[in-house]
């Protein structure tokens, strides 16, 4: 266990504001008293990108994201990178709170450690729950029990980008289930979210996912498409016909894509 005191890590936060400060969001800054976390230092997932840990805050089980440095990266492209990409997870969570995605709350924001500590959504996520389906299901249990999700989570998705949230990386690993239960679905990894009212990156987000799922779970495509279409049309009927119309693109110019090698 590593104690990390706010105080100690973040010892410029009474500094005077300057224009830099005005892209910052330091919710520090109106924290009078110590904040302290405490942290199980072996990691429940070590990404390209970030670490996860799991820790306590404030007496509640909650995960702590930290963003690591990138050697082959110039340190202050790094630097910049990893702050742009705190700030989007911790805008992207707040968006979802205020569309009605579930997403876990936000604890605490370190800014000078580049880490956010976030609500711990107990389960597993999406890839996880399955990979044990995938192993336990005769092939057509698997595909339903898989459309229960996909229908949710395209309810999901197309709340997100009704309000003009685009994921940027939307995979089964950034979907977590609370308890296992495909009823309660979380999405989580905002750091390459942005706001834009764009059809073409909204279906570039179903593309991506489409693609992942592909990848990783065999024998899943069209029936769970079907459902995540299901799922996305029944929030907004106008808006889903143009995202999908944008996705025969998307998906059109990747099957090019992958023709041409
Ligand atoms: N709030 C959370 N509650 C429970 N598990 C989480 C939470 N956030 C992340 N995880 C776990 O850690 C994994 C990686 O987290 P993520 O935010 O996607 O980081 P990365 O950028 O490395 O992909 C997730 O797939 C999930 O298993
Ligand atoms: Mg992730």
């Amino acid at each position: 266990m590593e104690v990390i005191d706010n105080e100690l890590s973040s010892p410029q936060r009474k500094r005077p504001k300057s224009d830099e400060d005005e892209m910052d969001i330091d919710l520090s800054d109106d924290l009078d008293t110590t904040i302290s976390y405490y942290v199980d230092m072996n990691p429940i997932s070590r990404g390209a990108e970030a670490t996860i840990l799991n820790c306590k805050f404030l007496g509640k089980p909650a995960i702590l994201k930290q963003r690591v440095s990138k050697v082959y990266r110039h340190p202050d492209l790094d630097k910049q990178l990893i702050k742009q990409r705190l700030i989007s997870e911790v805008r992207g969570i707040a968006k979802c709170k205020m569309l009605g995605v579930p997403v876990p709350a936000i604890y605490f924001v370190n800014e000078y450690r580049s880490e956010i500590v976030l609500e711990e959504i107990e389960g597993c996520n999406l890839r996880e729950h399955l990979l044990i389906l995938e192993r336990t299901l005769p092939p057509n249990e698997y595909q339903y029990s898989f459309c229960e999700i996909a229908l949710h989570l395209g309810k999901l998705i197309a709340k997100m980008h009704v309000g003009g949230l685009i994921h940027g990386d939307l995979t089964s690993a950034n979907v977590l289930l609370r308890n296992g239960r495909p009823d309660q679905l979380y999405l989580i990894d905002f750091g390459l979210s942005y706001q834009k009212e764009v059809s073409e990156d909204k279906a570039v987000d179903l593309y991506v996912f489409e693609r992942a799922l592909a990848a990783l779970h065999d024998g899943l495509e069209k029936t769970t498409f079907e459902a995540i279409r299901k799922g996305y049309e029944s929030i907004n009927a106008e808006h889903a016909a143009i995202v999908y119309k944008k996705l025969e693109e998307v998906r059109l110019r990747g099957r090019k894509r992958d023709m041409i090698g």
